[in-house]
């Protein structure tokens, strides 16, 4: 039958059997189940000689049902289903294509060949939602391809290419059409001829021996020491791993068993798998729903400053046609400069070959002139932050590009409801904020303003796919989603600061919280001048009773800007990145103490954190209240893919479930008393306290 979950016929003495769970063949309940009478029957039936697994549809198997998440899980598990399979005594090879991810990727490792059609992405992901493999790929990896490439696969997640797999002798064969089936039956009819032999990966001897592979795990663990620092499952990774060299198989997969269960009870996998549905929800948008995406091959750039050669490069790397304009041919040099530097950088590092440059930068053009974009479906403007600049540059796009054009700015903080009513095509204007350095960073604010047509937010959106960069529909505001709430916890930041908590201690409480680096620290790294020229943009409009720090503004004076000057918040001897702790900085900040009359106290990092994550949670808040995020969700993901939040905690919204919304209010409250028109508890979190709803609650809204 054709609907059936595993499809079966019988060739030739070899079955076949088609998982066939649409869309991505996930392996749930009846698929294994279904998957381990088949095999067992095949096992009794004379008739079957060899076995080929093979996928309907887009793939082999993307793994788990992730719908079966969170539910009591059912026997057998796919770890059990693996064991059946290797144990069988006919040849069982799997025949992949699309993907065989995860547990599907666990399958195939319980087969005895493997087989792969070009374009098939292999990989065990688990770790991205605090999971290890756990149907045997901790113990079999390492044993069929050795323990450095099986910890980089598996700490990673990342998908490897069938030429990689092949190379690190995850797969056997490539095959040489899309779909392997019929090749994989050929090689079944082969395999029966040699003597039907019978190759299971648990006998694979790929481990050697012991003295070299823990010299890989102890690499691999100070290698992801600061990578991985605070999660659980990494470590749980490179434990199963030693497991795999020093005990027998079956030892090894009943620790990856228990170890499996301690990583699905752990806190941060909540925070994981929330990140994990948040990302691929971010991309649903209503223009999304409502519209198609204009086709977008060429893209011009205004700009080759940092953003501006970021920006090309990612979409260099997606493989657009590129035009980059500057003001005059110095700067276009430059310009085209960082972009090589990029490539050459890559190239140093054996990431790329000389010739793939030279190609990729034949899709790559410059000019001193608009008249350049005459042809291109879409513009991204990232010159001078600076309205009158943007504005006149707006205008010759308004002049120059064909109807239809998409004219973007990547500006940070200025209106873009603004720029687009100076020309004549409003509907095409939109914010497509990217963050430094461009061609890495993940997150892409889609800044929707009033007039846009929705096809137009479509298309950022499909642009973004392209790019391989999580999109976040912000609406207009001063810094839109990111930048908002990053102004508020840089102010709370201060107040600690001149409070009595150093910036070494505010840091230190961050980063012992998750982030990879503190504000301060951060700060050093972008440069304080950004956000001095923030402050400075700000002045006109801040209340003038409302609590200002100096002290930032003290430091950027004296142009200690952070690592690019040498000195910042840390000093940063010889061009090092790593910073020192200043005592000028320590004694300029209590000169500001003693001169504005302040007695500096002790903030734990307890206390802290408190102050910190109510200002985020509260500007968030504020956000949502002001319809400029769509969901909680959407602030999570903004967070955690722009600014550092620690993903295993799934981002400030889902953080502030765990910790109760009503806590989190009465400290706003107590913080409150102190300084009444810095703490205004949010509307909407009020709101959500009194109603005792969370902000999960909102996530379900759209
Ligand atoms: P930048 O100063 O490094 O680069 C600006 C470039 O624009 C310069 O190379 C300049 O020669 C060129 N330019 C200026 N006017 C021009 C014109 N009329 N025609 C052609 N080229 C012109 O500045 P950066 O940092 O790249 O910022 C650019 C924009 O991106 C700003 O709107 C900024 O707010 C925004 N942005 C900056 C981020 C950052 O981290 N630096 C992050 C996200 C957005």
């Amino acid at each position: 039958m054709m609907n059936e979950t595993l499809r079966q016929r019988l060739q030739d003495g070899v079955l076949v059997l088609t998982l066939n769970q649409p869309p991505v063949n996930a392996l749930g309940n009846t698929l294994r189940k279904a998957l381990v009478q088949a095999i067992e029957t095949a096992q009794a039936d004379p008739q079957v000689r060899a076995i080929v697994l093979h996928g309907a549809g887009r793939g082999f198997s993307a793994g788990a049902d992730i719908t079966e998440f969170g539910q009591p899980r059912e026997f057998p598990w796919v770890g059990d289903v693996c064991t059946i399979i290797e144990n069988c005594d006919k040849p069982v090879i799997a025949a992949l294509h699309g993907m065989a991810l995860g547990g599907g990727l666990e399958l195939a490792l319980g087969a005895h060949y493997r087989i792969a059609a070009r374009g098939t992405k292999l990989g065990l992901p688990e770790v991205q939602i605090g999971l290890i493999p756990g149907g045997g790929g901790t113990q079999r990896l390492p044993r069929l391809i050795g323990a450095a490439a099986a910890l980089d696969l598996m700490l990673s997640g990342r998908h490897a290419s069938v030429d990689e797999a092949k190379r690190m002798g995850l797969i056997d064969r490539i095959a040489t059409q899309d779909d392997p089936l019929e090749e994989a039956c050929t090689w079944a009819s082969e395999i029966l001829a040699q003597g039907g032999i019978v190759r299971r990966t648990r006998d694979a001897q790929a481990l050697g021996d012991s003295a070299p592979s823990l010299a890989a795990v102890e690499a691999a663990r100070a290698g992801n020491a600061r990578k991985a620092r605070g999660l659980f499952a990494p470590f749980q990774i490179l434990d199963a791993v030693k497991d795999a060299i020093e005990q027998p198989f079956e030892a090894g997969i009943q620790a990856e068993r228990a170890r499996f269960l301690q990583c699905v009870d752990s806190p941060q996998r909540a925070g994981l798998v929330h990140a994990f549905f948040a990302e691929r929800r971010v991309r649903k948008a209503p223009e999304t729903e409502s519209s198609q995406p204009r086709p977008v091959a060429t893209v011009g750039v205004i700009g080759g400053g940092t953003m501006g050669s970021g920006i090309a490069v990612a979409l260099l790397d997606a493989g657009l046609q590129v035009i980059m304009v500057e003001r005059d041919d110095a700067s276009l040099q430059a310009g085209r400069q960082r972009v090589e530097k990029v490539y050459d950088r890559l190239i140093a590092n054996g990431r790329m070959e000389v010739a793939r440059k030279e190609a990729v930068l034949q899709r790559f053009t410059g000019a001193t002139s608009y008249d350049a974009f005459a042809q291109a479906d879409l513009v991204i403007e990232a010159v001078f932050e600076d309205m009158d600049v943007k504005k006149a540059v707006f205008g010759e796009l308004d002049r120059i590009c064909k109807p239809g054009a998409i004219l973007a700015t990547n500006t940070s903080y200025l209106d873009i409801d603004a720029i687009a009513a100076s020309i004549s095509r409003p509907q095409d204007v939109i914010g497509l904020h990217f963050f430094s350095p461009a061609n890495i960073m993940k997150l892409l604010e889609i800044v929707v303003p009033a007039k846009v047509s929705a096809d137009v937010v479509a298309t950022g959106f499909a642009l973004a796919d392209k790019l391989r960069k999580v999109p976040v529909r912000a609406g207009i505001c001063d810094g839109f989603i990111g930048n908002r709430i990053l102004y508020v916890y840089r102010e709370v930041a201060s107040h600690m600061m001149e409070d009595g908590a150093s910036p070494y201690e505010i840091d230190q409480a961050l980063e012992e919280f998750g982030y990879a680096m503190g504000p301060f620290r951060t700060n050093d790294l972008t440069g304080g001048d950004i956000g001095y020229a923030t402050r400075k943009r700000k002045a006109a409009t801040r209340d003038p009773n409302a609590r200002y720090v100096r002290i930032a503004d003290q430091l950027c004076e004296r142009n200690w800007l952070g690592q690019k000057t040498g000195r910042g918040w840390y000093r940063y001897p010889e061009g090092s990145r790593s910073g020192q702790h200043d005592p000028e900085v320590l004694a300029l900040i209590d000169a500001e103490r003693a001169e504005r009359g302040i007695q500096p106290r002790t903030f734990s990092s307890e206390d802290i954190l408190r102050r910190y994550m109510a200002a985020v949670i509260n500007e968030s808040a504020n956000v949502l209240h002001d319809k400029i995020a769509l969901r909680p969700l959407d602030i999570d993901v903004t967070l955690v893919h722009g600014y550092g939040f620690p993903r295993w905690r799934g981002g400030p919204m889902h953080y502030a479930d765990t910790v109760g919304l009503d806590k989190v209010l009465a400290d706003i409250r107590s913080f409150e008393k102190e300084d009444p028109l810095f703490w205004k508890p949010s509307p909407l979190l009020v709101e959500l306290v009194e109603r005792q709803a969370s902000f999960a609650s909102l996530n379900q809204l759209i």
